[in-house]
């Protein structure tokens, strides 16, 4: 992994924009570049405007936001989504019975594998991928599970201009298939006759911040559209090396009842399975988005 060192300072540095003080929650950042732990907030309890506006805000500024302490009925977690937008159906994942937009993230000894053990940006090879999602952790390993996030944002930007030039206008293709095809057979999950694909653009622009972000992941990224297959390969895994720096990330040590809502469009993320044979288990809720541009 490269250091990202320069002869002048660091080759990434970043910047800010200047944030308003917060009024209804308290925003405990995790590192300058991602991540934050909200406080002063019960989410069982209803959420009066300003709160609601300023969850918004802290998820713009520090892309993957944290709860502790929260203890959420099922209905709770599902409407607490549904203030960010319409609910995504996963396309193969198990969910809780009669609740198809609660999805179960769960492993234990005997689970064959653990959800998001790869860094991914969910469900990528939709038309229109998710735009967050917010998971709910019940059960917590007595040490281990944590969740990296990596902010592609940063990822961008500390790319070369030539390299921005070169990856500029293209597109990548994010195929589902081989992710989920038989995944989730110990659930008795019965796999589809096909699962989604789409050709989305390698930069994306932040519908809400108006930033650039890579959006290329080694989970569901196949092949760069348009130009030769090693071409696409050697770029492809230039770019998961570079997105997977550790200085774009934060990571989170998860506590019963803690929560993490993060944004797809511009955060990967890898959950550790380091914890077998302990279990960890909760839920997760998706909020749909736009088809990126
Ligand atoms: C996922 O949603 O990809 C799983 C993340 C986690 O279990 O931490």
């Amino acid at each position: 992994m490269s250091s990202l060192r320069g002869n002048n300072g660091p080759r990434y540095k970043h910047t800010a924009a200047e944030s308003a003080p917060y009024e209804a929650i308290t925003v405990d950042k995790l590192t300058p570049i991602i991540g934050a732990e909200i406080g002063g907030i019960d989410l069982a309890k209803p959420l009066g405007n300003r709160t609601i506006d300023e969850i918004h805000r802290a998820l713009a500024e520090n892309l993957v936001i944290f709860f502790r302490d929260q203890h959420i009925t099922p209905d709770q977690h599902l409407a607490f989504g549904r203030l960010f937008g319409d609910l995504h159906l996963h396309p193969a994942a198990p969910h809780e019975p009669g609740l198809p937009e609660l999805m179960i993230i769960h492993a234990d000894k005997d689970s064959p594998r653990a959800n998001g053990e790869g860094w991914h940006s969910d469900v990528s090879c939709d038309l229109e991928p998710p735009m967050g999602s917010i998971l709910y952790i019940k059960e917590c390993p007595p040490v281990g599970g944590d969740t990296l996030f990596a902010s592609m944002y940063a990822a961008y930007e500390a790319l070369s201009d030539r390299m921005k030039g070169y990856l500029d206008g293209l597109t990548a293709l994010h195929d589902g298939e081989q992710v989920y095809r038989g995944i989730y057979a110990n659930y008795g999950v019965k796999d589809k006759p096909a699962y989604p694909r789409a050709e989305h653009p390698i930069i994306r622009t932040h519908p809400v911040t108006g930033k650039k972000a890579l959006y290329v992941n080694r989970g569901f990224t196949r092949r760069i559209v348009g130009v030769p297959r090693d071409e696409s390969d050697a770029i492809l895994s230039y770019l998961y090396d570079h997105a997977e720096n550790s200085l774009f990330q934060c990571r989170f040590k998860w506590r019963t009842n803690s929560i993490a809502f993060w944004d797809n469009r511009c955060v990967q993320h890898r959950a550790m399975w380091d914890y077998w044979p302990a279990t960890r288990t909760g839920n997760r809720v998706t909020v749909k988005g736009d088809k990126p541009a």
